[in-house]
């Protein structure tokens, strides 16, 4: 045992994701193949970002850039640690080494491909790590140990070693427990042990694993931390991209329900990693949750409804079929119906955007009303104009408005107007042209178009 004092010791965080990921079939990075619309490396980082690290290293290979890129869109000051050859996880983590060179105190090693390991089991890690052992390893009674790594314990359920399965006795692949890859040790240690690993095994890789064994033969102590398997799924493949979409899903509609969200059908419903959904909110079957989207209390989504980076005020109802994109703000009790698409756009107390229609870089003051067909003609090839309708403003049936532009308030613009100029407060817009009615020209005009149509066939 060490006799560091735990209690007032740095966490430093080192995410694997080098990885090629061959299984995956795929352009992109295996670690940035989403989620519940957040990439699996974002997941993980999240993950580790609850032991509140001081210090945060991202170990990248293949696709290096983007999954630079990617890792410090949420850790913007992360080491980024290149591993050219991908010869195996210890050589991966010995990449962060010298990163990490002038810091003191635990790090924690985790997968990139590892999306679902929760705070407590991280934080029940770090309490391990306190009680004094010195190397402290994640495991899991898998249900199926297949390729997974063993952990084979000794005296008082010590952790002796791990073996991987293609390297493992008949005996030790009988093993239950496995090894989920994450780890954590004081600094020191864990980079002295990793200098001593080799590669002689069935897949001639550095094995992260191998520091066990090498720990105990130090007389350091190593202790088994167990958590849920489903923590521990790891995504190889696509079918298991899916299954932990599903996974992911299962536990997000179950929170919510418990939460007081009501679901008709929740095994229809996508919710998104960070859908934030208010009390007594109703969600109809079909409903399909981007990233960034806020539902307070009270309000109702029909079904069939896409949403995305939106916030819904408490008690609006929105849809059936109805699409909200990025930057729509629907206002408390506002009403957005069917076949209506909304975008960067804010939407009053009360007002109603009930059919057909397109709200796109505007704002719609509270209570107007908009009839169907309604169009804000935002783009003009080149530039997004805004357009501002006043409170209690009515837009008529089939209204072009040609933005930027601006309706007054409680003004009424007249069915199929298409309108190019401001409107005042309280003023009638009408541009339409005047209708004339022929009395009996219809019948003339039908033999007319009779003959003509005989002569043509004839
Ligand atoms: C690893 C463990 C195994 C464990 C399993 C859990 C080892 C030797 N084995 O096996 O005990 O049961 O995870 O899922 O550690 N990576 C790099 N560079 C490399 C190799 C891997 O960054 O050179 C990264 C990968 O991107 C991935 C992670 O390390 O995020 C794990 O690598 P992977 O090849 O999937 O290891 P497994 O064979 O699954
Ligand atoms: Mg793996």
């Amino acid at each position: 045992m060490t006799s560091e004092n735990t209690t007032t010791r740095d966490n430093a965080v080192v995410i694997l994701a080098a990885g090629k990921g061959v299984r995956m079939c795929s352009d992109l990075p295996k670690v940035l193949h989403p989620v519940a619309g957040a990439p699996m490396l974002h997941h993980a980082m999240r993950a580790a970002l609850t032991l509140s690290p001081t210090r945060f290293a991202v170990v990248v290979g293949q696709g290096a850039e983007a999954v630079a890129a990617t890792a410090r869109k949420l850790v913007p000051d992360a080491a980024i640690c290149e591993q050219a050859e991908q010869l195996g996880t210890a050589h991966a983590m010995r990449m962060a080494e010298s990163a990490l060179a002038d810091f003191e105190g635990d790090v924690f090693i985790l997968y990139g491909d590892t999306p679902f390991i929760s705070a407590e089991t991280l934080g029940a890690m770090a309490a391990a790590r306190f009680a004094g052992a010195d190397l402290v390893a994640l495991g899991f009674d898998a249900a199926e140990p297949g390729g997974y790594g063993r952990m084979v314990t000794g005296y008082g359920g010590m952790l002796e070693r791990i073996v991987e399965a293609k390297d493992a006795s008949a005996e030790e692949i009988a093993i239950r427990t496995c090894n989920s890859g994450v780890m954590a040790a004081d600094s020191t240690t864990i980079f002295r042990l990793l200098a001593k690993v080799g590669n002689d095994n069935a897949k001639g890789e550095y094995y992260l694993t191998d520091v066990v064994e090498l720990a105990r033969a130090e007389g350091l102590s190593a202790s088994v931390v167990r958590c849920d398997e489903a923590e521990t799924l790891g995504i190889n493949d696509r079918v298991q991209l899916a299954e932990a979409e599903a996974a992911f899903q299962a536990r997000a509609r179950r929170a919510a329900m418990l939460g007081g969200v009501t679901m008709t059908a929740p095994e229809t419903v996508f919710l998104a990693w960070d859908t934030k959904l208010g009390r007594d909110v109703k969600i109809a079957p079909n409903v399909v949750f981007g990233p960034g989207v806020e539902i307070a209390d009270g309000a109702e989504i029909h079904a069939f409804c896409h949403l995305d980076a939106c916030r819904i005020g408490p008690s609006a109802i929105i849809g059936p079929f109805a699409r909200l994109r990025p930057g729509s703000d629907i206002g408390e009790s506002a009403r957005i119906g069917n076949f209506v698409e909304i975008k960067n756009a804010d939407i009053g107390h009360g007002a109603k955007v009930n059919h057909l229609s397109y709200v796109g870089d505007a704002t719609i003051g509270a209570r107007a009303n908009l009839g169907a067909g309604t169009v804000t003609c935002n783009y003009d090839g080149f530039a997004k104009h805004r357009t501002e309708i006043g409170e209690g403003a009515f837009i008529g049936v089939n209204t072009a408005l040609i933005a930027p532009v601006a309706i007054g308030d409680n003004a009424y613009v007249g069915t199929g107007t298409v309108i190019t100029r401001d409107v005042p407060d309280d003023a009638l817009a009408l541009s339409r042209t005047p209708q004339t009615n022929r009395e009996g020209v219809a019948p003339r005009l039908r033999e007319t178009l009779r003959s003509r149509s005989k002569n043509k066939n004839s």
